[in-house]
C-alpha cells in the first residue's frame, strides 16, 4: 500500500514509524515531514496540507491508498471530506466531526447533550454578559477562546481580575477569530489523563492511558507548552476511574453516529481531569495527541496499517488492539527559550548512540537537515526521546540516559517526567 501522512511533528514521526513497521506498507510519504521522517519515508515539503484539492491531486498522482491526517488544521479545513468524496480512504474525521476540537462551544454542547461529565460553563459573544457570569462563578476560573488557538487559548485565572483581563484580551482579538466567542468555565481540580480512542462506525476502541506534562519547568512550573514529556500507562488512575473513562469514550463514539451527518472516522482524544467526583472531560481533540502518540504507539502491538484502514473504511469490528505490558516514557528535548523565542539551526549529535540503548527510539519533532547535510534544530520542541522498560522506573532511567547522550547547543528538558506519578496519587493532593 502507498500511504500519505499529513503533518511534520513528533506525533507524525511516531505515526510514520508505526506505519513503516507494517508488511503492508510499500511507499510512505509525509507532508511536510521532518528530519526524522526523512529516514523512513519520502518527505513532501511543498504540499499544502490544509488544501483538500491539493492533497487529493497528490494522492491521485502517487496512487495513494490511505491518507493519515495528523494535525487538527487539515481536519477542520475539511481535507478528509474531499478525500472521502473522491473514494480515497482517509484516517481522520470530516470537518463536521472535527468541530469537536475546532469549536469549544460545539464540543461542550455535544458533551451536555450526551451526558458526558464536564465543567459547568457558558459561552459568550459579548463582553458584559461574560463579565457578569465570571463574577457570579468567582475565581479561580477558566477562560477559553472558542476556536483553534494553537494550544494558547486557555487561561486558568487565579483571580477575578486575571479572568476579566483574559476575557478582554479574547474580545480584543488576542486569538484572532478564535476568540470572538469566549467560554467561561468552572475550575476543576485533580490529575489529568489522556485517553485516546480509535472511533469508526459509532464504536470506540480505547488506546492506553497517557499523561502529558504541559508546563515548561520541573515541578510543573513556568509557562504552558505543547508538552514537555509524557508516559504510558498512567499508574495513578484507579480501576473504577478507568472504567468510567472507557464508558465516557464509548458514549461519545455512539453519539458521533447519532449526531453527525457522516461517520466519524479517526481518533477521538479525551482530555480528562480525575476530579474528586469522578473523571470529567476537559476537552476533546479530533486527532492523535502530541506527545501522547510518542508513548502510546510504541506500546501498540497491532499493525497500525490494519487499524487505520479499518477506521478509514468504517469497519470497527475488524479492529483488535493488543498492547505491550511495557512502560513507555518520553522526554522532550527543547530549544533554549522555548516556549518563548528560540534560535534554530543548531547541530544535533548523539541520536544514533542514544538509539543503541535498549528500548530507546528518538522521534523528531522539530528537526531538518542543513546544506551540509547535518541534522539541525528547526523548532521549539526538537526531539522526543522515548524509552520502553519492564517497569516505570526502568523506562524513566533509560529515557534520561538517552537524553544525556544527545547534544545540541541550548538543549533544555524537564528532569522530572513521570516523577509525580511514581510517587503515587497522594502527590496530587
Ligand atoms: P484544554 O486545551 O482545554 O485542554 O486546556 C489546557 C489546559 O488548561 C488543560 O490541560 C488543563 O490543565 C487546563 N484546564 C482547562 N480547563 C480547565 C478547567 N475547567 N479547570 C482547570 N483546569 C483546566
Ligand atoms: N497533548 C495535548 C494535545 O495533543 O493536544
Amino acid at each position: 500500500m502507498n500511504i500519505l501522512v499529513l503533518g511534520g511533528g513528533g506525533r507524525e514521526h511516531a505515526i510514520t514509524w508505526a506505519l513503516a513497521k507494517s508488511p503492508r506498507t510499500d511507499k510512505l510519504y509525509v507532508a511536510p515531514g521532518n528530519g526524522g521522517t526523512a529516514g523512513i519515508a519520502e518527505n513532501v515539503a511543498h504540499l499544502k496540507v490544509d488544501d483538500g484539492q491539493a492533497v487529493l491531486a497528490f494522492a491521485r498522482d502517487h496512487n495513494i491508498d490511505l491518507v493519515v491526517i495528523g494535525p487538527e488544521a487539515p481536519l477542520v479545513a475539511g481535507v478528509a471530506d474531499v478525500l472521502r468524496a473522491a473514494g480515497i480512504p482517509a484516517f481522520g474525521p470530516d470537518a463536521e466531526g472535527a468541530q469537536l476540537e475546532g469549536s469549544k462551544t460545539f464540543s461542550k454542547r455535544f458533551m451536555d447533550d450526551h451526558g458526558i461529565p464536564t465543567a459547568r460553563y457558558d459561552s459568550f459573544t459579548a463582553l458584559e454578559p461574560a463579565l457578569a457570569y465570571l463574577r457570579e462563578l468567582g475565581a479561580p476560573i477558566v477562560v477559553k477562546a472558542d476556536g483553534l488557538a494553537a494550544g494558547k487559548g486557555v487561561i486558568v485565572a487565579e483571580t477575578e481580575a486575571d479572568a476579566e483581563a483574559a476575557v478582554h484580551s479574547c474580545f480584543d482579538g488576542a486569538f484572532g477569530d478564535a476568540g470572538s466567542t469566549v467560554l467561561i468555565e468552572e475550575f476543576l481540580t485533580g490529575p489529568e489523563c489522556s485517553l485516546l480512542a480509535f472511533v469508526s462506525g459509532g464504536k470506540a476502541h480505547c488506546m492506553a492511558t497517557a499523561q502529558d506534562h504541559k508546563r515548561a519547568f520541573d515541578g510543573d512550573r513556568g509557562p504552558n507548552t505543547g508538552g514537555m514529556g509524557v508516559y504510558s500507562p498512567v499508574p495513578i488512575v484507579e480501576p473504577d476511574e478507568l472504567a468510567s473513562m472507557y464508558e465516557i469514550m464509548e458514549k461519545a463514539a455512539t453519539a458521533t453516529a447519532e449526531v453527525f451527518e457522516h461517520d466519524y472516522r479517526g481518533v477521538l482524544y479525551g482530555g480528562f481531569m480525575l476530579t474528586p467526583v469522578g473523571p470529567k472531560m476537559l476537552e476533546f481533540n479530533a486527532r492523535f495527541g502530541d506527545p501522547e502518540t510518542q508513548v502510546v504507539l510504541p506500546r501498540l502491538e497491532t499493525d497500525l496499517v490494519d487499524i487505520a484502514l479499518a477506521v478509514a473504511e468504517g469497519r470497527p469490528d475488524d479492529i483488535n488492539l493488543r498492547w505491550s505490558e511495557q512502560w513507555a516514557v518520553s522526554v522532550v528535548l527543547a530549544s533554549d527559550g522555548y516556549p518563548g523565542p528560540y534560535e534554530k539551526g543548531k547541530v544535533i549529535l548523539g541520536i544514533e548512540e542514544a538509539e543503541q540503548l535498549e528500548g530507546v527510539t528518538v522521534f523528531h519533532a522539530g528537526t531538518t537537515t542543513n546544506y551540509d547535510d547535518e541534522l539541525v534544530t528547526a523548532g521549539g520542541r526538537v526531539l522526543n526521546v522515548t524509552a520502553l522498560g519492564d517497569s516505570f522506573e526502568e523506562a524513566r532511567e533509560r529515557a534520561y540516559e538517552a537524553c544525556d547522550l544527545i547534544n545540541f547547543e541550548g538543549k533544555q528538558y524537564r528532569t522530572d517526567i513521570g516523577k509525580r506519578a511514581a510517587e503515587g496519587r497522594q502527590a496530587w493532593n
